[in-house]
């Protein structure tokens, strides 16, 4: 008979756990017949002694076989999914589907409302009047087989494996491990039925991973799960040292898609789906090359064609899709307040996890998910790093339903340091394909 105590000396010793070994953790703890004492114990001896490609591999398998899993068989084609490990102000998800669903990549998104600085997608796109997510299975894979662009809400117990692993991780010092974070990832991805997987790893500052190296070391645990299960995943890493486009806020970010969707966006958030969107195209079989991908995507953002099917995908899901026509119709804030710089020089450094925590100070964020969300606030950065200014001059423009924000406005001044260096920075910095 398998014990656990075994199990546990074995990969404190550092061996190599077995498919079966793990599916036995995996499935009692699940179950609740391992305890968390046992379970926590192994996941310190992981952390010291990390696993091998194929215990990776099996441990992400052995979490998507916990709960349910997504059959998006009904939907025709590779249905590829975006996933980015959390950013500040990033709008790329509600560029991206619309964008590379033009050039008939199906995009069968399933979506959570989620915490953080801003709401999820779901309540982003809420921002629009009408638009809704309660559609039924068949009716989401109706819209995708036509326009190639659905989001439905969360269903099902996807990996509940997952959830008491992170829930015990977060409390034992146990999440900081490559091992567990790409399976963790990956197995959500997974369950939730991609073929294929684009994965955005941010690095930086503002990221969960500090330095590139670190970042590249997950980006390839990451991408070799996935082709290991049979899913073609690849990964872009890109920068997290300051927040990824102007605008950071719920209907502030819908407003930023509809412009760099029309190719009049910031020039780091088109960069960085130019660069995703590639790697979606590619392993959607759309394109042979990146570089080709990039060609097809400029061309239907160039000829209206990507802004055109953000209006097919909002109207379908019951939204009004004329606010991409005008965006003034997207809900406002009542006030505005510029903030002004104290001193003059270069933008040297925008802490994204403070900025980001200056606009759910506003109310465009949720601590707890019961929280209610104002789509209406946020901030709209007006200098980015690199950037002069002179002092007086406005960095950042607050979006408030609140009459006193200066605790909104210390905190961003705080958060942005002014110097004599021109920084520079490289958004885009590796892709990892395999
Ligand atoms: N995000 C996840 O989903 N899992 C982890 O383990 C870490 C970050
Ligand atoms: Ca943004």
């Amino acid at each position: 008979m398998m014990r656990m105590v075994d199990l546990i000396a074995k990969k404190r010793d550092g061996g190599a756990l077995t498919k079966e070994e793990i599916a036995f953790f995996i499935d009692g703890y699940t179950t609740g017949d391992i305890p968390d004492y046992q379970v926590s114990s192994m996941m310190m001896a992981i952390f010291f002694q990390d696993m091998t490609e194929d215990e990776r591999a099996n441990l992400t398998m052995a979490m998507v076989k916990s709960g349910d899993e997504i059959d998006l068989s009904a939907i025709e084609g590779i249905k590829v999914d975006k996933h980015s490990t959390g950013g500040v102000g990033d709008t790329t998800t509600l560029v991206l589907a619309p964008l590379v669903a033009a050039l008939d990549v199906p995009v069968a998104k399933m979506s959570g409302r989620g915490l953080g600085h801003t709401g999820g997608t779901i309540d982003k796109l809420e921002a629009v009047s009408g638009f809704h997510t309660e559609i039924t299975e068949t009716e989401f894979a109706e819209i995708v087989n036509r326009d190639k662009v659905a989001v439905i809400g969360q269903s099902g117990n996807l990996t509940p494996a997952d959830k008491k692993l992170y829930a015990l991780r977060d409390v034992t010092a146990t999440v900081n491990s490559i091992p567990l974070i790409a399976s963790s990832i990956m197995s959500k991805k997974i369950a939730a039925g991609a073929d294929a997987i684009v994965l955005d790893v941010k690095t930086g500052s503002g990221a969960f991973m500090k330095t590139e190296e670190a970042s590249v070391e997950l980006a390839q645990a990451m991408v070799s799960i996935g082709n290991n299960v049979g899913r073609k995943t690849m990964a872009v890493i890109s920068s997290m040292s300051e927040p990824l486009g102007y605008a950071i806020g719920n209907a502030l970010e819908i407003k930023e898609a509809v412009e760099t969707l029309r190719g009049e966006g910031p020039a780091d958030l088109t960069r960085l789906c130019m660069e995703l969107g590639a790697q979606m195209v590619v392993a959607g079989g759309k394109a042979e090359t990146l570089e080709a991908a990039r060609e097809k995507l400029q061309a239907v953002i160039d000829n209206g064609q990507a802004l055109e099917k953000f209006k097919v995908f909002l109207s379908n899901q019951g939204g009004d899709a004329s606010v991409a026509d005008d965006v003034s119709k997207l809900p406002q804030s009542d006030y505005l307040f510029e903030v002004r710089a104290e001193t003059s020089g270069y933008i040297e450094e925008i802490a994204a996890e403070e900025i980001g925590v200056a606009s759910a100070m506003l109310g465009a964020g949720r601590q707890t998910k019961d929280d209610a969300i104002d789509l209406a606030v946020g901030l709209m950065l007006k200098k980015k790093t690199g950037d002069h200014v002179a002092e007086g001059e406005t960095i950042a423009v607050i979006h408030s339903n609140r009459e006193d924000v200066g605790d909104v406005e210390r905190k961003i001044l705080d958060n942005y340091t002014i110097g004599n260096n021109r920084v520079e920075i490289d958004l885009v910095k590796q892709h990892i394909t395999e």
